[in-house]
């Protein structure tokens, strides 16, 4: 089969198009003939070398995944050839930049015709990640206020419209261009960090309570300005925050303390409970995956660096070529 392999750790150039032999499923997993592959930061992340301890090489990226059934292992039920599927894979197994990939079956679920692949795609792992921030860490109820710092992001386009779905007052934080799109998505008030200073912001558009729960999907200033934005005892969920700067995330701790706030440091896990409820908010259309482009297998290095600048809008998916 033909896939997308880099021999070592480094830069988009790394990636190089390989003929390899396609995978088996073992017991209890499926083989998927991919259809459509979303991107994600961590994909980048992994290619650079971070998170690879025990990584084979060469190795193949992307974990994000719609497709076909193609077969089923041994003892898997529930899914039979010619289902059309999709899953976030875990992230320590082998990606998906080609054209055919194993999985548990219990990360799968069945994706409605209601999707095009290209649309099902970018779903899993940053509908993952927000599900499990808002509704399952910090427990996010109706008629509370959410702070999301990222809103215009992968994972903060879809955390505004599960916030907003569940009933909650959404304040999102984005530069001056995302401004209309994050409303688009269910948000009550929008902050523009690049004209706008979140920590007077907050206080201003909460009548100097602050928000129940805020959600930092940009780590350094970002944390901080999360926990400013907290009421005592409200909850922090964070991603990033100590990839940029490690003193102030350290500072924002301590005065995190004093407010009795309740930290989440959070780290997605694949579900497939999870892909099975987002499949429903999809296909009711509660959530809509936001596409900026889909690209061929060979317009991944290209796509990689467009990630790398952190200001993309919208998520990035490889079309293999299946008719959808
Ligand atoms: N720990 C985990 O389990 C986990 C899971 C998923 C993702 N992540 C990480 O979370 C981050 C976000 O992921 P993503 O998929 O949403 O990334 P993305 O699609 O690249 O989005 C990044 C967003 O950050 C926004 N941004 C940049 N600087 C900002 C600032 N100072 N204030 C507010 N927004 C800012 C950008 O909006 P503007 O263009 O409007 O500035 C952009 O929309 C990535 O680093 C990713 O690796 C971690």
């Amino acid at each position: 089969m033909k896939a997308l392999a880099a021999r070592a750790p480094g830069g988009p150039e790394t990636l190089e198009l390989v003929d390899v032999d396609a995978p088996a499923p073992a017991p209890g997993e499926i083989l998927v003939k991919v259809a459509a592959c979303g991107l994600n930061p961590v994909d980048y992340k992994i290619r650079m070398g971070y998170f690879s301890e025990g990584r084979r090489y060469p190795a193949v990226y992307g974990w994000d995944v719609a497709g076909v059934v193609d077969r089923a292992g041994e003892g898997v039920t529930g899914f039979a050839p010619g289902d059309r599927v999709f899953y976030f894979a875990p992230l320590g197994a082998p990606g998906a930049y080609a054209e055919y990939h194993t999985v548990a079956a219990s990360l799968a679920a069945p994706m409605s015709s209601a999707l095009s692949f290209a649309e099902a795609a970018p779903l899993p792992l940053a509908g993952n990640t927000a599900y499990q921030a808002l509704l399952r860490r910090a427990d996010l109820k109706p008629e509370e206020t959410v702070l999301i710092i990222g809103a215009a992001g992968g994972v903060g386009s879809l955390a505004v419209q599960l916030a907003a779905w569940r009933g909650a007052r959404v304040i999102g934080v984005c530069s001056t261009g995302n401004m209309e799109y994050v409303s688009s998505l269910g948000a009550s008030e929008v902050i523009d960090y690049t004209a706008r200073d979140v920590n007077a912001e907050v206080p201003r558009l909460t009548g100097g309570v602050g928000v129940d729960v805020a959600f930092d999907l940009v780590g350094g200033a970002g944390f901080s300005q999360a926990a400013a934005a907290l009421r005592p005892h409200g909850r922090l969920v964070f991603l990033n925050a100590f990839t940029r700067d490690y003193d102030k995330a350290m500072a924002a701790v301590n005065a995190a303390r004093l407010k009795n706030l309740d930290l989440h440091c959070m780290i997605v896990q694949p579900e497939g409970g999870v892909m099975r409820a987002l499949a429903r908010l999809a296909e009711r259309g509660f959530l809509k995956p936001q596409v900026d482009r889909v690209i061929p297998l060979t317009g991944v290095a290209e796509a990689h660096r467009r990630l790398e600048t952190m200001h993309g809008r919208g998520k990035i998916v490889i079309d293999m070529g299946l008719p959808c």
